[in-house]
């Protein structure tokens, strides 16, 4: 992974370019990766802050053989290889809040967004974005983030060196993606729940059509996350966000 690489000056965003480019073919583990981004998109159509030169705003091809309600799979296994390049490379510890924000002492230091092109429910080939906060200053956030983001170079007390945390997500990616070629989901799945900080918790899960509360106990073999509700019945939440209780 990330031996062919698209480095772009500035983009509307990493995901058109890495889409345009997996159109016209480009294999899996083609990287594009931009100093600014103008138009970063988040989940669920948020905006993605992705100030110049500060950070690591990427976007990598994938062509998974799994079917399409299977790629939540690979949403989580990047989340895992974010999550160890970051440990490894700058020795900062974070965890995983379901599915794939990347947390340092609660506050999101990464946010990750997998979308998938199809054809008659097969997938052609999903574009895995990934955006770390890696050099950001308490400045360089607005003002209503502050509370909820930080950077790694924040957290870490020391400049982040970028190439260097690019190079460590690539060979993570490219570990976990062949233990999830051969072995499957479950292995993955047991790492991002020794990383998860979701799992074991007290949440309030807002889905699409409703709002709930309950304890995270786990991931199901989709990677949907399992949430014992008042009820004692585990209710898999397929998408959605989780709000941590604050009690
Ligand atoms: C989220 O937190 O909801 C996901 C954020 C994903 C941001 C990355 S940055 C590179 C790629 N290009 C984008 O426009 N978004 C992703």
């Amino acid at each position: 992974f990330g031996k062919s690489i698209k480095l772009l000056d500035k983009t509307t965003s990493t995901q058109e370019d890495a889409r345009q480019l997996a159109e016209e073919g480009a294999a899996e583990g083609t990287l594009v990766i931009s100093e600014e981004q103008t138009g970063g998109r988040g989940r669920m159509g948020r905006k993605f802050h992705s100030p110049r030169g500060k950070g690591i705003w990427m976007s990598l091809v994938l062509r998974p053989k799994q079917p399409l309600h299977l790629t939540q799979q690979l949403t989580l296994l990047t989340g895992v290889a974010v999550c160890r390049a970051i440990a490894k490379s700058a020795g900062v510890q974070t965890d995983i809040k379901w599915p794939n924000d990347i947390l340092f002492q609660g506050k999101k230091v990464c946010g990750i967004l997998l979308e998938s092109a199809t054809e008659d429910e097969r997938v052609r080939y999903c574009i895995a974005g990934i955006g770390i906060s890696a050099n950001l200053k308490e400045d360089d956030f607005p003002e209503d983030l502050r509370n909820v983001a930080t950077s790694i170079r924040i957290a870490g007390g020391k400049t982040v060196n970028r190439t260097a945390l690019i190079q460590s997500v690539m060979s993570e990616m490219e570990v976990l993606y062949e233990l999830y070629n051969e072995q499957g989901f479950e292995p993955v799945a047991s790492l991002w729940e020794a990383l998860s900080g979701t799992v074991g918790r007290e949440v309030q899960v807002q889905t699409a059509r409703d709002r709930f509360s309950g304890i995270a106990t786990g991931l199901n073999e989709d990677g949907a996350l399992l949430v014992r509700n008042q009820h004692d019945e585990l209710v898999p939440v397929y998408s959605g966000d989780i709000l941590f209780n604050t009690r």
